[in-house]
């Protein structure tokens, strides 16, 4: 299995407040990213792992991956919305790079959030085989809440039924084809306001996308809270 993987990183978290972007914030000694950088290690058939930042954060990026020795790691610049960041991503692994920093185009890719760092090996192989069988494949949780959508007075229009869907976490995978051709097919409109790339392999390309009940940690460290949250999960992992 020949795979890699995408981080886009190049989020200005905005929710989270304060000047740092979340995934540089600092959780038991080290930045966010570099848990998860700790992660992907820790699965050693993962061959790249291209990181996609903010042009004004590609200097603090490099010295996190210098100051805390992050190996097989290639940093992109990021865009405007997260899905051009990722597209920024993937054309990384098909430029002609020089040879001590080449990395060649994986038969899957998998796509994870920065900010997920809880992220573990058993699901990483589990959504890579599943692509490499199916074309797509993604985690997914139970809901907590009951998605509802509301109509332009403000009052509900329709609510879903809870037991019938998921939310859609991180990792996901994809066959680099696939999903390369996906984003080289959709629309800007796609690429300004989509938030699900499983939807825009599904949409771009003749491909099934497998859907895998995932552990509960793979959730996103959104809020300021969630900051002290990751650090007690970390510390519980640790002893
Ligand atoms: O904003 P959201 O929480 O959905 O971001 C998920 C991930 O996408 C984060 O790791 C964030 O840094 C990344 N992102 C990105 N480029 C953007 C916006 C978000 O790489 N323009």
């Amino acid at each position: 299995l020949h795979a890699a993987v995408v981080l886009p990183a190049g989020g200005s978290g905005e929710r989270l407040g304060g000047s740092t972007p979340k995934q540089f914030c600092t959780v038991l000694g080290r930045p966010l990213i570099s848990h998860t950088l700790q992660a992907f290690e820790r699965a050693g058939w993962i061959k790249d792992i291209v990181v996609v930042v903010a042009p004004e954060n590609i200097d603090l990026m490099k010295t996190i991956v210098n100051k805390y020795g992050h190996k097989r790691v290639t940093l992109v610049e990021g865009g405007v919305t997260r899905h051009r960041s990722i597209l920024n991503g993937l054309k990384a692994f098909l430029e002609d790079r020089s040879a001590d920093s080449a990395i060649d185009k994986p038969e899957v890719v998998i796509i994870h959030d920065a900010v997920r760092p809880f992220v573990e090996e058993d699901i990483l192989l589990q959504v890579a085989l599943s692509a490499r069988e199916y074309g797509a494949a993604g985690a997914v949780r139970p809901l907590v809440s009951t998605v509802i959508a509301s109509s332009s007075d403000g009052c509900l229009d329709y609510s879903l039924e809870r037991a019938k869907h998921r939310a859609s976490e991180m990792p996901q995978a994809f066959l680099f084809d696939i999903i390369y051709q996906a984003y080289l097919k959709c629309t800007d409109y796609d690429l300004e306001f989509g938030t699900e790339c499983l939807h825009l392999a599904l949409e771009y390309s003749n491909t099934k996308a497998k859907l895998l009940e995932g552990p509960p940690d793979l959730w996103k460290v959104t809020y300021k809270r969630d900051l002290y949250a990751a650090e007690s999960i970390i510390k519980e992992r640790l002893s």
